[in-house]
């Protein structure tokens, strides 16, 4: 089997991080989220991947590499206009030939991984498996109705759904789906829809199989989805310390502290990961925090947060929580008058004060 994953798109952002126009990139406990769907494909023991790359191509490839790192052989290949996930893979043809194939969207998180319905596919040989979720807002995604177990019908965005049953963005698939993405038209948002490609191969006679799923997590542009994701991941890792902690420091519960790191008169709450190069000092780092790479926090206390790289916290004087900041970000205290608070705020940005 080859793996496809979806990394084009436009420049979308998920606001307020405007660090990087790929979205596949933003960081969930401190990695990509698209590393997290390469690695899962990898572990399934797929290792011949196509990366569809569209605006962001450069930051894309410049991440992943050549895919030795991830024990894989990426494949870039160019999809020229954002035109649907049913292009995208029309555009992979070439690449994917006549074998099956798992299509990973490149801005999906699925915590258990995708081992178990690789298997199940290749057990079961259907000529398309999906996998649902139960969600909260159906219409914002492909939506399944089931009858007795079965799929009846696939509706990408429906105004009214008529199940909580969302596709997830991930698909697995035989060379038939070539044939279906060519025989559909554009959909009302003019993009060739993988939901209806799929509702053809049903039309037309195909076996379709859905496994519903939980754990699954999909950027939908809020803080609260962003530190939810970052919440499942923290509490599935594994507790490591490759970093420095003193004598007056408290570690407590499930941390990962990377290389160089270094932690001082500091209570570190797991599950939280704190990255290379971070220096803690005189401060507390409460449950589900994840602090990115080379950043300071000094004589502060943060709590389920996410800080991405470069940052200073210095003296922040409250606790900040349910926070998501930045690159290059610096929060503190200055003795400067007029006593003001004094702000840089980038466009989408929040303040919430007390
Ligand atoms: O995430 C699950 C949802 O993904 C499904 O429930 C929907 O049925 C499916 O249509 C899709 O909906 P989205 O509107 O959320 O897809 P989005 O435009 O965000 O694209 C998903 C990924 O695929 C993203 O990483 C960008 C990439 N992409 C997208 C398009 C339209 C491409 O590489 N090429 C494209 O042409």
């Amino acid at each position: 089997m080859k793996g496809l994953i979806l990394s084009g798109g436009k420049g979308t952002r998920l606001r307020p991080i405007t660090y990087t126009n790929a979205k596949q990139l933003i960081p969930v406990a401190n990695k990509p989220i698209l590393f997290y769907g390469i690695e899962a494909i990898v572990a399934a023991g797929i290792t011949d991947i196509g990366i569809i790359v569209g605006e962001t191509r450069d930051e894309i490839i410049e991440a992943c590499g050549d895919g030795s790192k991830f024990g894989a052989k990426f494949t870039f290949i160019d999809q020229p206009d954002p035109l649907g996930l049913a292009h995208a893979v029309l555009t992979a043809e070439e690449f994917l030939k006549d074998d099956k194939f798992i299509m990973y969207l490149g801005d999906n998180l699925i915590v258990e991984g995708v081992s178990r319905f690789v298997e199940e596919f290749e057990k079961n040989a259907p000529h398309c498996q999906i996998l649902l979720e139960h969600v909260k807002h159906p219409s914002h995604f492909g939506v399944a109705e089931l009858e007795n177990g079965r799929v009846v019908r696939l509706v990408e965005k429906p105004k009214e759904p008529k199940s909580d049953l969302a596709l997830v963005g991930v698909y697995l698939f035989d060379k038939n789906i070539f044939d279906a993405a060519r025989s559909i038209k554009p959909s009302f948002r003019n993009e060739l829809e993988i939901t209806d490609a799929i509702q053809y191969l049903m039309d037309k006679g195909f076996t379709v199989n859905p496994h519903t799923i939980t754990g699954w997590w999909k950027d939908t542009g809020n803080v609260e989805d962003l530190l939810e994701a970052n919440r499942l991941v923290l509490d599935s890792l594994k507790p490591r310390c490759d970093g420095t902690v003193d004598s007056k420091s408290e570690i407590v519960g499930k941390v990962v502290l990377e290389a160089g790191c270094e932690i001082r008169n500091s209570v570190v709450r797991g599950p939280a990961i704190i990255g290379r190069n971070v220096k803690i000092v005189d401060s507390y780092i409460g449950s589900f925090t994840s602090i990115n790479f080379d950043t300071e926090i000094i004589g502060s206390e943060i709590e389920h947060s996410v800080v991405l790289a470069n940052c200073r916290l210095e003296n922040v004087g409250v606790r900040i929580e349910d926070s998501l900041i930045g690159r290059d970000v610096r929060i503190g205290r200055s003795d400067a008058k007029p006593k003001a608070l004094r702000f840089v705020l980038g466009d989408n940005s929040e303040v919430g004060l007390i």
